[in-house]
């Protein structure tokens, strides 16, 4: 057995530095390990057992613990070993050359053939109690004391989607830091993940051992809260505190494991050119060279590109989300309005900003959503039953304000087929809304007043006066006057908002906003206590069209900027949307030129507050097998 040390622990040597905890890398086989500097669980060799083999001083050996009395043998070694390997990326048969057996009584039946056997066990202990979670860890054994160390597997972030690596400080148990380890990779992070044997999903810990990656807008405390910005990152120092939101999720048993790439401070953006602080996260879907959309690139990336992760964190404002849940075919779900705190959050605007998230199964993206909102009572869940009307919107031939006109005939058939499949697994009926002609009918206004720069407005005043005012003032007396670099888009959209906008301008956006909620909630979605919703709305939120990342954009205009898009109703209206991967379609590709897909989705909405009806509709047709789950790299179905 070999165990390679990158970095040995200087603090065994040297006594003036034995208070400081040192990491370590290590490799066993092909795969490298991270290595805390502070262990689980220190022992004096009195309080353990010998059962087979002794154990010998050593700077750092690979261990495995379990729970069992009686008598160990062979096969229950073999079985221990399968069960561990099938449950956990973490563990190899490399941990078993020293077992540590959690148990008062337990003997070792004929252990002298196990040397020649695939299993190369060199060494049983065993201690009382239960200590230790199982699972693989890394220990140490010298002047007779044994110390137990958590065992993080690296992996490479070859999709670019990490900003960086996150580990639980060594210093602060409350704290992170940046992660003191790397694998080769190019011009990409490292990230590490602890066994998952180590957790145990309870009710009081629905995410317990759930791996979970967090768009860096959000504060952890002992890192720093970038927003896709090198000069605000250079600027500010770690977050002093976890932001409530993060921290729900880490009460909750998720673990965090790094901060994930977005377009700068969540405005949007297109690879390549628009961004310039950092480098596009790439979109495994396909040819690998689509857009990852935005603004939460790196969460849908990461979350379509590594089975090692299991939830991305992103926001939704405008589709920050829910684009990037499209592009890459993910669950996606943009929140009610106010599901959660948002403090510690970079903002984007304080009346439409939302913390989402992805998932790539339909039964775990429920779990997720119910445990992160749990706490918010205005999120009902004493419905009885779900909605009977269905809205699709009614559109004109060419009409570029919706997916759906533009849509492939096989994206619309996917779509067609979802709809039809929702209808009837709640027993209801499809209403086609033509939302302008009812807005008119209902207000006597036009809806084009209504979205008339409403959405750039409320984003790009609000950034201006509550991101951009701050940091480059403080910017300015860092630096001797210097003004920091913007990316284009944020760059445009700020100074258009604050100067062509204006106050006035902004204040207008505002009612505009809280026009168009007022008419939904009142005339489409209202709410009601049986069905939560009077009524569920679906689009084709992405239709399986290609965004390649090579080609070459305008500078960014205020063109668009009054468009209607059924991207804004969530927006504007408080409501959840869900994103639901339906399919893929084919395409030939311009880079590999063979033949690729690309994932067509829809998106699901609902009632303010309705996001526990809408998870458990989705949830339930996922087990009904109408929709399922979604695989990680080129193929959502493969
Ligand atoms: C391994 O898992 C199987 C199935 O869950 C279980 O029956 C068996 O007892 C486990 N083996 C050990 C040694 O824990
Ligand atoms: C066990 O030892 C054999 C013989 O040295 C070796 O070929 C094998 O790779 C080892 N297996 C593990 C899991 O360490
Ligand atoms: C080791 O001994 C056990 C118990 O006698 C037996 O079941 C097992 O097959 C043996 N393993 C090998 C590799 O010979
Ligand atoms: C819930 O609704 C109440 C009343 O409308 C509101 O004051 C509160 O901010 C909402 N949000 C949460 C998270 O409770
Ligand atoms: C729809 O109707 C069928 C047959 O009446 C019933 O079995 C089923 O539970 C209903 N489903 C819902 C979601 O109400
Ligand atoms: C949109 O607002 C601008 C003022 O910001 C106004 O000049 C223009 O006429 C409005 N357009 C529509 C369609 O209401
Ligand atoms: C802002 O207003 C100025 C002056 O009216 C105009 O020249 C410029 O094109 C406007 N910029 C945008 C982005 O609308
Ligand atoms: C809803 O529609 C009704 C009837 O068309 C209308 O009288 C009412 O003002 C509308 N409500 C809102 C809030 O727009
Ligand atoms: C891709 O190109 C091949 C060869 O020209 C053609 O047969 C196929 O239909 C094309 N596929 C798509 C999805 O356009």
């Amino acid at each position: 057995m070999k165990v390679f040390f990158w970095s040995l622990c200087l603090s065994f040597f040297i006594g003036s530095l034995e208070a400081l905890a040192v990491s370590k890398q290590v490799k066993l086989g092909d795969i490298s390990y991270y290595v805390p500097g502070v262990p689980e669980l220190t022992v004096d060799v009195g309080m353990m057992s010998s059962l087979f083999g002794t154990l010998e001083s050593s700077f750092l050996f690979p261990l495995t613990v379990f729970g069992y009395s009686g008598n160990l043998d062979y096969s229950t070694i073999e079985s221990v070993s399968k069960n561990f390997s099938c449950s956990d990326d973490v563990y190899s048969d490399y941990f078993l050359e020293t077992i540590m057996v959690q148990s008062p009584n337990v003997g070792v039946v004929s252990y002298s053939n196990c040397s020649l056997s695939t299993l190369n066990v060199s060494t049983i202990i065993s201690l009382g109690g239960s200590a230790l979670p199982n699972g693989p860890y890394f220990a140490s054994y010298l002047d007779g004391q044994l110390s137990v160390y958590k065992a993080y597997r690296l992996y490479a972030d070859a999709y670019g989607a990490f900003q960086a690596g996150i580990v639980p400080s060594d210093e602060n148990a409350e704290s992170f830091m940046a992660l003191p380890a790397g694998v080769e990779v190019a011009h990409a992070q490292t990230i590490a993940v602890p066994s998952k044997l180590y957790y145990t999903v309870t009710e009081e810990q629905p995410l317990a051992g759930y791996r979970v990656g967090v768009k860096d807008l959000y504060d952890i405390a002992g890192t720093k809260t970038g927003g896709a910005s090198r000069k605000y990152y250079e600027l500010y120092d770690e977050a002093a505190l976890t932001c409530p939101s993060v921290q729900r999720l880490i009460d909750m048993g998720a673990v965090i494991v790094g901060k994930l790439k977005l377009t700068q401070f969540a405005n949007g953006g297109n690879p390549t050119a628009n961004y310039v602080d950092y480098h596009a996260p790439f979109n495994p879907r396909g040819d690998g060279y689509q857009s990852p959309s935005s603004s939460s690139c790196g969460s849908g990336a990461a979350e379509a590109a590594y089975d090692w992760l299991d939830f991305t964190v992103g926001s939704d404002t405008g589709c920050s989300v829910r684009c990037p849940a499209g592009s890459q075919g993910l669950y996606g779900l943009r929140p009610s309005f106010d599901a959660i705190s948002l403090d510690g959050v970079i903002p984007m605007n304080d009346l439409m900003d939302t913390a989402g998230y992805f998932s790539r199964d339909p039964s775990l993206f429920k779990v997720f959503g119910e445990t992160w909102y749990g706490e918010n009572k205005n999120i009902s869940t004493s419905y009885t039953s779900f909605p009977k009307t269905v809205y699709t919107f009614a559109f004109e031939e060419g009409d570029s304000d919706f997916i759906e006109s533009g849509a492939s005939s096989e994206a619309l058939a996917l779509f067609n087929t979802f709809v039809s499949n929702v209808v009837s697994f709640v027993n209801g009926s499809n209403a086609k809304l033509d939302i302008y002609s009812k807005y008119e009918q209902d207000t006597g206004s036009s809806l084009a007043n209504v979205f008339n720069n409403t959405w750039y407005g409320l984003a790009g005043f609000y950034q201006y006066v509550n991101i951009w005012e701050r940091f480059s003032k403080d910017y300015q007396e860092a630096s001797n006057g210097d003004i920091p670099f913007m990316d284009p888009i944020p760059k445009f959209r700020w100074e258009w908002a604050y100067n062509n906008l204006t106050q006035d301008g902004y204040d207008r956006c505002v009612e505009q906003k809280w026009q168009f909620d007022d008419w939904w909630n009142a005339n489409v979605t209202s709410t009601n206590p049986q069905t939560c919703s009077s009524s569920l709305y679906i689009f084709l939120s992405n239709d399986g069209s290609t965004a390649y990342r090579n080609v070459y954009n305008s500078a960014p205009n205020a063109d668009g900027f009054s468009a209607f898009s059924e991207m804004y109703i969530s927006s504007f209206a408080r409501t959840p949307e869900a994103i639901v991967p339906l399919g893929e379609v084919a395409y030939n590709s311009t880079i590999t030129l063979t033949e690729k897909y690309l994932p067509v989705t829809a998106a699901i909405g609902a009632a303010p507050g309705c996001d526990f009806m809408v998870l458990d509709l989705i949830e339930q047709m996922g087990r009904a097998n109408l929709i399922g789950g979604v695989a990680t790299g080129q193929k959502l179905f493969p």
